[in-house]
């Protein structure tokens, strides 16, 4: 018998055993964060009226929780113990969008599984992760979780990080279910406030929304979440569309589907169901297999099946898919799974991993006159800003069970790095990223001019970005900006490090530094992957998962737009202030932009600086005629120019240039991160297929068309170095 025959036999052995409310308990996943156990608590799970907890963070009691399940209901099927373990446990990693910024989805997969191992140990078998939403809209809080605003990249990363959390074997002590999350179309929130309506057409639902989960269900993924929006009026959480054809029928998921957070019970508030009966119907027949939080399943399931209204089979479906993936994991061998111990402190191989992950996802925007890296016999140096010693902000959103006492903050690092050999100026300047208090600035500004270079740590606190946390404004909050302009009043080298969950719009600030770091929130080793930065023992290798704008006003802006009729590149812009006063109407000859900054953004997607320079050449495409089933090979030379030994990601862009919908004017294919000695050249080949240039049609059909493409390899979006291949009937 396969193991999936026998996991299917299992649980449909099982199931035969359960009454309609040991069924519907299945289906129940509820909330305790408390230290103590309720009476009516043990008395439900003796029922068996709970198949999943989250949040149970008290060893003893996510112990005694499991113990009661298993040894005191009738049936003992253990709990499913979910935790939204984001970006580590114990030990965090940098959050998700800095992990995607160092195009190293193999690192990612690393510190997923290492979170596994921490969490599993602290009782939890289910993560609600990896967030594979495209977030193009930087003003979106959840950005933070993402992988950024392109398709390509975010597959790569979701499926990696599924096998991280889940390893090779989902019933290892130490494997626990991922789930993809949010399906579907949580990013496209009108306007960057969260929850918001999502309006998307099919066929860019299918070709920029979509593809991630899709690599994650081909991962395997154990199971996926809901999203609280609704798509073009339909809540994703009473979506048979996406979750039954879609998602089951046409991918072949066979895990299970939990909604989100009370997502059953909004329905209501979206004005789609009618009360919570309603909503337990509509979720059900959608296809939610279990219920997150809210009681509509608990209090409706059964009324409706005595009424007739849901079919025994639609509930036992529902049920078997639970089942299956709690015998896959391997909870009913798992021994005994009632012996939650967090582990102490964070294991020396996974510190080092948050090192390398935080390193690598640094990007490095601007660094005039090499002012980085900063000699390593510098003899006094200033380390200012609200975030340069701030333990806890550094660890971004959705760090749940890090600890501060694990942090090593950038002027920590810095003092370890320095030791007695430098002076070190330190002054926050402001309490927090918010305050606006200018007390400290006039000492600022001293320290400064006593130093020979400004090392000055500004950006978000975690709480401005994540969930709930939309921003109308990406400015530095506070008063950052005024104090870094009152700073480099000293004239010396000034070094800005930016610690935020976003984009945020540095571009007039940056004018007044020397050198820009770009750090995200990089996690528990925040510091000492900075350290090494700034002082050169690696040069920076993070490249943008996600464009910066300029203004706010220019979002959204992402590198896979559309050409339209009026490309600004091709005409010559006459910029608001050239333009004369009671000027006549007219529009011919401009194009789509704006009056005020143009069209091209802060920085591209994909950019990022290094130390040295690295230089592109020999292009080729192999073979250059294809047909639709046929693969072919894309390579470049990239030379390391410099004189440090360096990464870089080399990127890959087409362009499909005529087709009957018409295609963005870049699309990323392929990417790898390669390592160079000084004056090292590295022929880095691709293997493409012609089968990965389609789209859907309006019929939803994914087409291949013939036709010439354009073909781009460089170190960002905006890579010139061009070739050219046709797909031929
Ligand atoms: C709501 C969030 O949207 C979701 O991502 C998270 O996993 C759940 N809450 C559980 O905390």
């Amino acid at each position: 018998m396969s193991e999936d025959t026998n996991i299917d036999k299992k649980a449909k052995d099982l199931l035969a055993k359960m009454t309609l409310p040991e069924k519907i308990g299945q289906m129940v996943q509820i909330a305790h964060s408390s230290d103590t156990i309720p009476e009516d608590l043990k008395q439900r799970l003796r029922e068996g009226g709970i198949g999943s907890m989250l949040n149970v963070t008290v060893p003893e009691i996510n112990s005694e929780i499991q113990r009661i399940a298993v040894r005191e209901s009738r049936l003992g099927i253990p709990l499913i113990m979910g935790r939204d373990v984001i970006h580590g446990y114990r030990t965090i990693f940098p959050i998700p969008l800095a992990q995607a910024a160092t195009w190293d989805p193999q690192l990612a997969k690393e510190c997923a599984r290492a979170a596994a191992r921490e969490a599993a140990a602290a009782g939890f078998q289910w993560t609600f992760a990896p967030m594979m939403d495209i977030a193009r809209d930087p003003r979106w809080g959840r950005i933070a979780e993402s992988f950024g605003e392109d398709p390509f990249l975010a597959s790569r990363f979701a499926a990696a990080i599924v096998r991280g959390f889940q390893g090779d074997d989902l019933s290892a002590p130490d494997a626990i279910a991922a789930c993809a999350k949010h399906f579907a179309g949580y990013g496209a929130a009108e306007g960057g406030r969260d929850y918001d309506t999502a309006n998307i057409p099919e066929n860019l639902l299918r070709d920029v929304y979509l593809p991630p989960f899709k690599a994650a269900v081909d991962a395997k993924v154990a199971t996926v979440m809901t999203a609280f929006n609704e798509i073009n009026g339909v809540p994703s959480t009473g979506n048979a569309r996406i979750l039954r054809s879609i998602l089951r029928e046409e991918w072949g998921f066979c895990g299970f589907v939990v909604s989100d957070w009370r997502a059953t019970a909004e329905m209501i508030d979206h004005g789609f169901c009618e009360d919570m009966k309603d909503a337990a119907k509509k979720a059900l027949i959608a296809g939610v297999d279990m219920e997150m939080q809210s009681s509509a399943y608990r209090d409706h399931l059964l009324e409706l099946i005595e009424e007739g209204v849901i079919s025994v089979k639609l509930l036992d479906d529902a049920v078997t898919r639970i089942l299956r993936i709690k015998f896959q994991l391997g909870l009913f061998d798992r021994k005994p799974i009632y012996s939650a111990k967090p582990p102490e402190t964070p294991e020396y191989e996974n510190i080092d991993l948050a090192k390398k992950a935080a390193l690598k996802s640094v990007v490095l925007l601007k660094n005039q006159n090499k002012t980085l890296p900063l000699s390593r016999k510098i003899r006094s140096i200033a380390v200012m800003g609200p975030l340069a010693d701030d333990s806890y902000e550094v660890l971004g959103t959705w760090n749940r069970d890090g600890r501060v006492e694990d942090t090593v903050t950038p002027l920590t690092a810095i003092r370890n790095y320095l030791g007695a050999s430098a002076q070190i100026h330190y002054l926050a300047g402001l309490e927090s990223s918010r305050s606006a208090n200018t007390s400290q600035f006039a000492p600022a500004l001293e320290k400064a001019r006593q130093s020979e270079a400004v090392l000055f740590f500004a950006g978000e606190e975690s709480i401005l970005s994540g969930e709930a946390h939309s921003r109308a404004h990406l400015n530095l909050p506070g008063a950052q900006d005024a104090l870094i302009a009152e700073i480099s009043k000293s004239g010396k080298p000034l070094v800005l490090v930016i610690l935020a969950g976003r984009p945020l719009t540095i571009g007039d600030i940056s004018e007044k530094a020397d050198a820009v770091l770009y750090a995200w929130h990089p996690g528990t080793m925040c510091g000492p992957a900075l350290a090494d930065l700034i002082f050169g023992i690696e040069a920076p290798s993070g490249k943008l998962p996600v464009t910066f704008p300029k203004t706010e006003g220019q979002i959204p802006v992402y590198y896979a737009h559309k050409n339209t009729g009026r490309p600004p590149d091709k005409v010559s812009l006459t910029m608001m202030d050239s333009i004369p006063l009671r000027a006549q109407q007219s529009s011919l000859g401009d194009a789509a932009r704006y009056l005020d900054i143009g069209y091209k953004p802060l920085y591209p997607f994909g950019y990022g600086l290094s130390y040295t320079t690295f230089i592109y050449a020999n292009i080729r495409i192999s073979p250059d005629k294809i047909r639709s089933g046929e693969g072919f090979k894309a390579s470049v030379e990239v030379t390391n120019a410099g004189e440090m030994e360096a990464e870089e990601v080399v990127q890959l862009y087409v362009r499909d240039r005529t087709a009957s919908l018409t295609r963005p004017v870049k699309e990323l294919k392929g990417f790898e991160r390669i390592r160079l000695k000084p004056k090292e050249t590295k022929n880095v080949s691709f293997d493409l297929s012609a089968g990965a240039m389609g789209f859907h049609n309006s019929a939803m059909e994914y087409i291949v068309e013939p036709g010439k493409f354009d073909l781009w390899i460089g170190g960002d979006s905006h890579a010139d170095l061009m070739a050219e291949f046709q797909i031929i009937e």
